[in-house]
């Protein structure tokens, strides 16, 4: 069966798993248990120490995501156009096939409902697959991160952003920080799954940031749950190596030529 399809036919069957990756390591021990792959811009904050996601380029998510397709062997690999990569038709066209020439990708992702409409069309008229992204936008955004969905005005616009996007043909909606029942009434309205963060367990799907998820990245933000801290468990490995080399205990025999 397609990809997609089967991607999709797990709404109101079972729960679609999706992670971030941005290497290859990471990647091939997510696809284990991941419906679809991720190789988010949130590089930019997470790697790179950027303040925003306004400043990853597209070549940083071409190389990413070429390491990442190495580990990808059965999940959906999905890749952000960054900031600035779909301005128009043409460049979002463009841009869309250089990624997924580069990186094999299966689909891109890009942020925002009604204002890039066109261009998602664009886009899926020329058989690129394209997944949506409503609620809060970080390419876009200005000022401190909020929930959406408090206000009347604003729920209408997300919910009927969604319903253009799925009209657009887009496979799937990512909400990001939403209003929980914001959250569950655009779930019920579209026929194409919907990937929460932060926008409740009504939603089709669940994404994180797996360095969030895993405690590589000191965050703290009410949607993120740390399910270990693996940086103590890095810390005490590098801990045990220092000290063995410094007791020349390793490299022992069994290490050496
Ligand atoms: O950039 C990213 O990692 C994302 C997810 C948080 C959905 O867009």
């Amino acid at each position: 069966m397609n990809k997609f399809l089967e991607f999709q036919k797990k709404k109101n069957k079972s729960k679609i798993i999706c992670l971030t990756a941005y290497s290859k390591n990471m990647a091939s021990i997510l696809d284990n248990h991941c419906d679809l792959i991720l190789v988010g811009d949130s590089l930019g904050s997470v790697l790179y120490n950027f303040k925003s996601t306004k400043s990853v380029t597209i070549d940083m998510m071409i190389e990413h995501s070429k390491s990442v397709r190495m580990g990808v062997k059965k999940s959906l690999l999905v890749v952000d156009m960054p900031h600035n990569t779909y301005r128009n038709n043409n460049e979002a066209l463009m841009n869309a096939k250089k990624i997924i020439l580069k990186t094999k990708c299966d689909a891109v992702k890009l942020e925002g409902g009604s204002k890039i409409i066109k261009i998602v069309k664009h886009l899926i008229k020329n058989n690129i697959p394209v997944q949506g992204h409503l609620g809060l936008l970080p390419q876009t955004h200005k000022g401190k991160f909020k929930y959406k969905g408090k206000k009347q005005a604003e729920r209408k616009k997300i919910l009927n952003d969604a319903k253009l996007l799925e009209s657009a043909g887009v496979f799937s909606i990512v909400l990001e920080c939403i209003e929980t029942t914001l959250a569950k009434l655009i779930t019920k309205s579209l026929n194409i799954p919907t990937i929460g963060i932060g926008a409740s367990h009504y939603c089709d799907g669940q994404v994180l940031v797996i360095d969030d998820l895993i405690g590589l990245n000191p965050i703290s933000v009410r949607f993120v749950r740390k399910y270990c801290n693996i940086d103590k468990v890095i810390y005490r490995a590098v801990k045990k190596f220092t000290i063995d080399v410094k007791k020349k205990r390793f490299p022992s025999k069994k290490y050496s030529y």
